[in-house]
């Protein structure tokens, strides 16, 4: 039997980081120069549950009965075995590798997930569908992150541009014209669980200030899906201004991002806003095409460690 291999993209977000996690509106765009991809092989001469599994990026080689039963894998795999009723898997290897760069803020983890749920099923004899796949990552995501809102497993397992409320059917975003985006990496981890869990004890120690603050962003999201709609890319670089400087307030923002944010913004760019949990990992800037390098290298004079330049374009094939 040949091996089946499945991929999911990365993602970040336009607008809507944390506020969406308490019913606000979010947008986010799949970034489909970074991957990660799980690859399933029948062993012949293993025993049936024998579950071998290579993660080279993250230096794991182990089987599946040895991980703990909270390890994100694992999780994935009990899951994914209760939905498709299988008692034990076929013997087999899984290789998974990731481009993704982790803990940044461009769903390393959920892509990693939909890519092993994808490949997985496909394994076992029958896909799941996306709707499947995008609910499997997020009870992963759900057990690994606390109260994750859904947005990362639901772009990254779609692939499209979402307009997302928690809890409700994600929306589509209808884009009147491609728009350039150049990520960079402010080369500091940051953990999305520990930064959503530092907000959530803000918001309880004074709802009143958060609530206000997530209300601004979600404000700014529904607004930003207008301009989106309408290809209004000035605008929508001035919305993401404004979206990072409520994330300042909000006490997400640090100091590499921020120069970050300025070094694009005085290089030309539309607009720039630090993307995803924050305190480290990824900012992103809306830049017109002829600007790109200028942006680019204004990035990297400011510390950037890593930068993906990528076109959001709009999506022919809505039947998905
Ligand atoms: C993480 O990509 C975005 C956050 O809003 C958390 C979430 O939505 O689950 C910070």
């Amino acid at each position: 039997m040949p091996a089946i291999s499945a991929t999911a993209p990365g993602k970040v977000i336009l607008f809507g980081e944390h506020a969406v996690v308490y019913g606000f509106p979010a947008i986010a765009v799949p970034v489909t120069q970074v991957k990660a991809k799980a690859i399933v092989q029948a062993n012949p001469f293993g025993k049936t549950g024998q579950v071998n599994i290579d993660a080279p990026d993250i230096d794991l080689h182990t089987c599946l009965s040895d991980l703990p039963d909270d390890h994100p894998f694992a999780v994935l795999f009990s899951n994914l075995m209760d939905l498709m009723g299988v008692k034990a898997m076929p013997a087999c290897r899984v290789r998974i590798t990731s481009s993704i760069p982790v803990a940044a803020g461009m769903g390393s983890g959920a892509a990693v997930s939909v890519g092993l749920a994808r490949a997985l099923s496909a394994f076992l004899g029958h896909p799941l569908s996306n709707d499947q796949v995008s609910d499997l990552a997020f009870q992963v995501e759900k057990k690994y992150h606390g109260t994750p809102s859904g947005i990362d497993n639901t772009v990254i397992t779609f692939s499209q541009p979402v307009y997302y409320v928690r809890g409700q059917p994600f929306e589509r975003l209808k884009l009147a014209d491609p728009f350039t985006l150049v990520i960079a990496d402010s080369g500091i981890q940051s953990q999305t669980s520990r930064v959503v869990g530092d907000i959530r004890q803000a918001w309880q120690s004074d709802p009143q200030r958060y609530e206000k603050l997530f209300d601004q962003i979600g404000q700014i999201s529904t607004q930003a899906r207008g301009l989106i709609e309408k290809g209004r890319l000035q605008e929508l670089g001035s919305l993401m201004n404004a979206n990072h400087r409520v994330l300042k307030k909000l006490g997400v923002s640090c100091l590499e991002l921020d120069r970050l944010v300025e070094a694009a913004v005085n290089s030309g760019a539309l607009g720039a806003k630090l993307s995803g949990a924050g305190r480290g990992g990824n900012m992103i800037a809306l830049v017109q095409p002829e600007d790109v390098d200028h942006t680019t290298e204004a990035l990297q004079t400011a510390g950037a460690t890593r930068l993906i330049t990528t076109r959001i374009a709009p999506v022919l094939n809505l039947d998905l």
